[in-house]
């Protein structure tokens, strides 16, 4: 798929489909407009009066100009109402007008940029997330389809800019949005793998190709590497599986004396079956996105090596199946984390958290200046949030503070959950240092508390359980994996250094 700038008016081109949206109050009043060319203005200026289009925000219609204005068709979208407008707008609003477009055959499209006649959003912003919603509202999992997808894939893409506008910000947006969508789509596209497809030594291959495409140093840790690590809890997850571990770490830049290190950590289990204590059959298909932090670790990584900001920033990903067998773990066994820390085990199903121990204990080694974990780890956290919000947990209020303003701007919403010393003590243990679950209740609580006795740098956890995957198609995303993370992750670390 090819981006092309374009300077000009929207309207200009001659027998194309372009995408225009248009708020609520929109009239296109009589007058020159430096955005859009004045016949398409007059042409639409008409249908506005019969009152058909509305301009809501999740409004599409298809338009035949016919010679009254050069473009061939129109797809008219609803921006909503003007003062409500944000970025998280301009991206639904690309994704429901491709979406339309790619159904009714289009390969090549012209869009406008969303919001640029908006006063406080910067020109910049509006065109990477216009661009955003556009490639994330395209995608597909055509993998495994012999035939290939339903409707059109899209070949050429004219972003529009007027000619009296900041071209050079609206083009540095346009590659941002563009590396930013390549990064998330990546991650669609792990998470979406079956696990027979994607097992952990694949998982690591993948991670390998996209750091040598993006410029990173990747070093991936095999069974016997992982023994010497003494990564006991990642070990023991493995035990019932015939798939052999992996430890990816991927870094890009170096420790330095003016740069921090963020350390970003995924959950990369493969398939989930909940190993001895199985889980029941209905949906257990779901768990092959059990690896979805991970894959919003490796797609993070890959726009951030392309988009270089100022920092030094490691991925690492304990990644394994968990699977029932004569060698599985069994509950009522105790094991040794890397840290030294001894965990029973009262329910193999809580494996996450044994393999972010490990890789928790592994990060300090970074001596980083913030640590952030990405697991889907809780049926309780969707439970408490629904689909609407991935939980946050964590130690320090600064940090928790930049991630939440990262996913209102990225529009991945993040809520806090507590820690509190009650949740501590439902995972105080008999016989080890720390037992794996904490009864029925405050089950993603129990679970953050369980990570926070592993990790002693600022740290926030993020419970992605309920936002990694949509078992309906949203305006930007298909059923399936989301890419949740990538977007707040790439604009935590971009916007680390004021
Ligand atoms: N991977 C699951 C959590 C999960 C559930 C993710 C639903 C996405 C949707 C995790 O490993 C798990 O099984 N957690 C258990 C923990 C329990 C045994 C304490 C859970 O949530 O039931
Ligand atoms: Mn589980
Ligand atoms: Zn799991």
């Amino acid at each position: 798929m090819h981006i092309n700038l374009k300077a000009g008016r929207i309207g200009s081109e001659v027998d194309t489909t372009v995408i225009v949206g248009l708020f609520e109050e929109d009239r296109l009043e009589e007058g020159d407009s430096p955005v859009m060319e004045s016949a398409l203005r007059r042409f639409l200026r008409e249908i506005l009066a019969m009152g058909d289009f509305k301009g809501d925000g999740e409004e599409v219609a298809v338009l035949y100009p016919r010679g009254l204005a050069p473009p061939s068709r129109v797809i008219l979208v609803g921006l909503g109402n003007r003062d409500a407008f944000n970025l998280e707008s301009a991206r639904r609003a690309s994704g429901i007008a491709v979406k339309k477009a790619l159904k009714l055959g289009v390969t090549e499209l012209s869009t406008a940029i969303h919001g640029l006649d908006t006063q406080d959003l910067p020109p910049e912003d509006c065109a990477q997330a216009t661009v955003e919603g556009l490639l994330l509202g395209a995608y597909r999992y055509d993998e495994f389809k012999s035939g290939g997808s339903d409707g059109s894939s899209l070949e050429n893409l004219t972003v529009l800019i007027p000619r009296r506008a900041q071209a050079g910000d609206i083009a540095d947006g346009i590659e941002t949005g563009r590396i930013i969508a390549e990064g998330t789509i990546l991650a669609r596209d792990l998470s979406n793998a079956p696990g027979n497809a994607l097992p952990p030594r694949k998982l690591a291959a993948a991670a390998r190709r996209m750091a040598s495409d993006s410029g990173l140093s990747c070093r991936i840790l095999t069974r016997k590497q992982i023994e010497n690590e003494r990564m006991g809890a990642l070990l023991a997850v493995n035990a019932g599986s015939d798939e052999p571990p992996r430890f990816i770490i991927l870094e890009y830049g170096e420790p330095a004396g003016n740069r921090d290190t963020i350390v970003l950590i995924g959950k990369g289990i493969t398939f989930d079956s909940g190993g001895i204590s199985i889980k029941p059959a209905g949906g257990m298909e779901e768990m092959k996105h059990d690896m979805s932090g991970a894959a919003a670790v490796v797609g993070a990584m890959h726009s951030i090596g392309l988009l270089k900001p100022p920092v030094h920033v490691v991925g690492l990903i304990p990644a394994t199946e968990n699977l029932p067998d004569g060698k599985a773990l069994k509950p009522g066994d105790v094991i040794t984390s890397l840290s030294g820390k001894t965990i029973e085990v009262i329910n193999t199903d809580a494996e996450g958290r044994l393999v972010l121990a490990d890789a928790l204990g592994f990060a300090e080694r970074y001596e980083p200046a913030a640590v952030i974990d990405l697991a889907t780890l809780t049926g309780a956290c969707v439970v408490a949030l629904g689909h609407a919000a991935s939980g946050m947990m964590g130690s320090d209020e600064a940090l928790m503070d930049r991630v939440r303003t990262a996913g209102e701007a990225t529009g991945e919403r993040v809520w806090p959950l507590p820690l509190w010393k009650e949740y501590h003590d439902q995972i105080k243990s008999h016989v080890a240092d720390v037992k794996n679950t904490g009864g029925r209740w405050g089950g993603a609580l129990t679970a953050g508390a369980f990570l926070q006795k592993f990790v002693d740098r600022p740290w926030a956890h993020l419970d992605i359980a309920g936002t990694a995957y949509t078992e309906s198609s949203k305006p930007y995303c298909p059923k399936g994996a989301t890419g949740v993370g990538v977007r707040l992750l790439v604009q935590l670390v971009k916007d680390w250094n004021p």
